[in-house]
C-alpha cells in the first residue's frame, strides 16, 4: 500500500521502501562479510518482522534458513514489562547454530534482551541481532545490535511490518502516524 492511498492519517514519511531497500542491502554486505562460509540461521519475531525478513533473506547472497518466533509480554498488558511469553516457538535445534534474530523495531529493547539470552540458553553458539529501526531514546536496557537499519526518534511509527491495532502493517514506507488516528 502506497502512502498517498491513507490521506491524512500520516504525519511523515521517514523512510521511503527505495531508502530501506537501499540500506537492507548494505546490511546484507555487512552480514555476509561478517559469518563468511558459515551463515546463521535468521530468526524472525513474528508479526513485524515478516516485512523485513523477506527482503533481508532476498538479499542476501547465502542460503538462508528462516525460522520464526511470536512472542507477547506477559502480566502487565504493556510491551515494555520485561517479561516475555512465548505464543509460537522455532522449530529448529539451536544447539552450536549461530543465530541471527531479525527484527522490525526495538523501542525500549526489552523483548529483544529476553530473546537473546532465551537463545542463548538453547545452546546456540552465538546470538546478533538485525533490526530495521531503533529507538534510542526509548531504550531502557543496555543492548548490542550487531546490525540497525536506522535510528529513529521516540515517534509513534508504522508500516513496514509496524502497525497500529494491526493496521499500517502493509504500507510500503515507515511513516510517523498522525495523532488524530490514536488519541
Ligand atoms: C514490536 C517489535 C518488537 C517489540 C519491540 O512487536 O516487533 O518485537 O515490539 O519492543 P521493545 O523493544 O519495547 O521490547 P509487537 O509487540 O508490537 O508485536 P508485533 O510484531 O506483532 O507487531
Amino acid at each position: 500500500m502506497d502512502a498517498s492511498a491513507l490521506g491524512n492519517e500520516l504525519s511523515e514519511i521517514l523512510h521511503t521502501e527505495a531508502e530501506l531497500k537501499q540500506r537492507l542491502s548494505e546490511l546484507a554486505r555487512d552480514i555476509e562479510a561478517d559469518y563468511g562460509d558459515q551463515p546463521p540461521l535468521l530468526v524472525g519475531v513474528l508479526k513485524g518482522a515478516v516485512m523485513v525478513m523477506a527482503d533481508l533473506a532476498r538479499e542476501l547472497r547465502f542460503q538462508a534458513e528462516m525460522d520464526w518466533m511470536a512472542v507477547s509480554s506477559y502480566g502487565t498488558g504493556t510491551k515494555s514489562s520485561g517479561v516475555v511469553r512465548i505464543l509460537k516457538d522455532l522449530d529448529a535445534d539451536l544447539t552450536d547454530r549461530a543465530v541471527l534474530i531479525v527484527e522490525d523495531i526495538i523501542d525500549s529493547g526489552l523483548t529483544l534482551s529476553w530473546l537473546k539470552e532465551n537463545l542463548l540458553t538453547r545452546g546456540a553458539k552465538s546470538v546478533k541481532i538485525c533490526t530495521m529501526l531503533r529507538k534510542p531514546d526509548a531504550l531502557k536496557v543496555d543492548i548490542d545490535v550487531e546490525y540497525v537499519g536506522f535510528d529513529i526518534p521516540n515517534e509513534f511509527v508504522v508500516g513496514y511490518g509496524l502497525d497500529y491495532a494491526e493496521k499500517y502493517r502493509n504500507l510500503r514506507d515507515v511513516a510517523i502516524l498522525a495523532p488524530h488516528v490514536y488519541s
